[in-house]
């Protein structure tokens, strides 16, 4: 068993698209372990995605995550991080495969309705940074 971090992104919160997305994770073998809904404050956007801190599309990508809601999810499945990426589709929807989530939602490259953790050390990170040890058990 392998862990993972998604996020509904504000696009997909405002949407309503949160439980269409999360059927679609748990159709594919995802538990949801924990959960949370909440409104992501500039320091916490930017310490999350501090690894795109140097790129340009950095300050849109701050304001898109902070400008509502968002639902992050501690997920578990076998090779969970790369199903996840899978499940996803490409960053940009214009280059996602047919049937992924990014590909049926997602309006740009930016606006892309949903997060996955990169690699199962990026996802212990992320989870962390969401939740204790105890909402995880
Ligand atoms: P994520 O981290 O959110 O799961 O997305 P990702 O791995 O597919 O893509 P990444 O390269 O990590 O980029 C993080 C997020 O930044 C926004 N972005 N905008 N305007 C642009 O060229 C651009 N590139 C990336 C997207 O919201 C992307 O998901
Ligand atoms: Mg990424």
């Amino acid at each position: 068993m392998e862990r993972t971090l998604t996020i509904i992104k504000p696009d997909g919160v405002a949407a309503s698209l949160t439980g269409a997305i999360l059927a679609r994770l748990e159709q594919a073998g995802f538990r949801i372990l924990a959960l949370r809904r909440l409104h992501l404050t500039r320091a916490q956007a930017e310490g999350f995605y501090a690894v795109h801190r140097e790129r340009g599309f950095f300050p849109d990508l701050i304001r898109f995550m902070t400008e509502g809601p968002v639902v992050a999810v501690a997920l578990e499945r076998e090779q969970a991080v790369v199903e996840l990426r899978r499940l996803m589709g490409a960053t940009d929807p214009a280059k996602a495969e047919a049937g992924t989530v990014r590909k049926q939602y997602a309006a740009s490259i930016e606006r892309n309705v949903i997060h996955g953790s990169d690699a199962p050390e990026t996802a212990r990170q992320e989870i962390a940074f969401f939740f204790a040890q105890a909402d995880l058990l």
